[in-house]
C-alpha cells in the first residue's frame, strides 16, 4: 500500500509516498480501508518536534484520525464494508497513523457511523468536531442562552465551533488577530480584532473556548462574566504551558477555568455529533481538499497557513 512515513524532523517540501505492505489483522485490532483523512495541527508539532521523542514509534506513519470502511474487523462487532470513524489513542504516534491506503487501528477508536456525507465532509469531522463538541458541551455546558467568546477562530476548530454554537442558538463572539481575516468569520453575530489584550472589548461572555492557548489565558479569565467558564483547549499561540500562574489572583472571583483534552472518544459521543450534524442539517466545514497522491502540497499547503479551515486528504 501507499503510505507516508517519518522518522525524523520533516518539513513539508520532505514529505514523499513510499510502497509497504498492508499491516496484518491481529486480535483487538480493526482493518481500516482509509477513504479520507484531516490534517491536523498536532500532527506539525509531530513532524516539527516530537519526532524525536522516545516514545515515537518509528518510522511511524502520522495521522490522528480518519474516515473509512471496515475492510477486516478482526475479531471487533464491526462488519467488514461498514463505514467507520477513528482517532486518537495513540494513533500516528505510538502506532502507525492515517497517512496510508489503510491503518490498523485498535478497535476501541474505530467508531462506527452512519451519514450522507461525502468523504470530504466527514473527513473534516472526527477530530475537529469532537475537540468542538467536548470543549463546548463536557466542558463548557454551552446551552442556547450563552453567549460563547471564541478566542482565535480562524482555525478548522474555531469554524467548527462556531457552526455547532450557531445551530444550538448561542450568540457567538469570534476573535481573529488579522484584519484580513475578519470576513472569514461573518457566521459570528460579533468580531473583535485579537490584540492580546480582550477586557474592555467584550461584554456579556458566559462562556470562553480560548484556542490561542496559555500566551492569553490570563486575559480570558477576565474577559468572562462572574458565574462563567473559561475551556482552554488551543495552543496556537505558541506557548504550551503557564509559569507563574497564581490561581488565586489570576482567576477572577466566581469564574471556573477548564481545558479539554481529546484522547479519549467514546462510540455515544461520535453517534451524538454524527445525529447533531444531520438533525441541524450542517454541512462540515473544510478548507480546501487534496488527493493522497499530492499530500505533499496538502501539508506543504499546511506549513505555509495557505488553507482557511481544515485540511482534508482524500484516497
Ligand atoms: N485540546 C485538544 O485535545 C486539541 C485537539 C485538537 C486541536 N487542538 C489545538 O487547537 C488549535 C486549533 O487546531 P486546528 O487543528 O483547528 O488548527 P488549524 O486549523 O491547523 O489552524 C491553524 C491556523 O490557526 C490560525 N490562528 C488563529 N489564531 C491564531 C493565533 N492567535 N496565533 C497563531 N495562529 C492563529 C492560523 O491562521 P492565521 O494566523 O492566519 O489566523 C493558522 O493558519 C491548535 O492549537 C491545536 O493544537 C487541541
Amino acid at each position: 500500500m501507499k503510505a507516508v512515513l517519518i522518522d525524523r524532523i520533516t518539513n513539508g517540501e520532505n514529505i514523499s509516498i513510499s510502497e509497504v505492505l498492508v499491516p496484518e489483522v491481529k486480535p483487538g485490532w480493526v482493518l481500516v480501508k482509509v477513504k479520507a483523512f484531516g490534517i491536523n495541527h498536532s500532527e506539525k508539532l509531530l513532524r516539527l518536534n516530537e519526532i524525536r521523542a522516545d516514545y515515537i514509534k518509528k518510522p511511524v506513519i502520522p495521522g490522528i484520525e480518519c474516515v473509512g470502511v471496515v475492510e477486516n474487523p478482526s475479531d471487533s462487532t464491526l462488519k467488514k464494508g461498514q463505514t467507520v470513524a477513528a482517532l486518537m489513542g495513540g494513533m500516528g504516534r505510538s502506532f502507525n497513523g492515517s497517512y496510508a491506503e489503510y491503518a490498523l487501528l485498535p478497535a476501541k477508536t474505530v467508531f462506527p457511523i452512519k451519514s450522507t456525507l461525502s468523504w470530504e465532509e466527514l473527513g473534516a469531522v472526527p477530530e475537529t468536531y469532537f475537540t468542538a463538541w467536548g470543549s463546548l458541551f463536557e466542558c463548557l455546558h454551552l446551552n442556547k442562552d450563552d453567549t460563547l467568546l471564541i478566542r482565535g477562530a480562524t482555525c478548522a476548530l474555531g469554524y467548527a465551533a462556531i457552526q455547532i454554537a450557531n445551530a444550538l442558538g448561542c450568540r457567538v463572539v469570534a476573535t481573529t488577530h488579522k484584519q484580513s481575516k475578519i470576513h472569514l468569520l461573518s457566521e459570528a453575530h460579533e468580531v473583535i480584532i485579537d490584540n492580546g489584550r480582550l477586557t474592555d472589548g467584550v461584554h456579556g461572555v458566559t462562556k470562553a473556548l480560548d484556542l490561542v492557548g496559555p500566551r492569553n489565558l490570563k486575559d480570558t479569565l477576565k474577559a468572562v462574566e462572574k458565574g462563567g467558564i473559561v475551556c482552554q483547549t488551543g495552543l496556537l499561540g505558541g506557548v504550551y504551558t503557564l509559569n507563574g500562574f497564581d490561581p488565586i489572583k489570576d482567576i477572577p472571583n466566581g469564574v471556573y477555568l477548564t481545558g479539554f483534552f481529546s484522547n479519549y472518544p467514546t462510540k455515544e459521543t461520535i453517534s451524538e455529533i454524527f445525529n447533531f450534524i444531520e438533525k441541524h442539517n450542517l454541512n462540515p466545514k473544510y478548507g480546501k481538499a487534496f488527493s493522497f497522491d499530492d499530500i505533499r502540497s496538502a501539508v506543504i499547503a499546511q506549513d505555509n497557513g495557505g488553507v482557511d479551515g481544515k485540511i482534508v486528504v482524500t484516497l
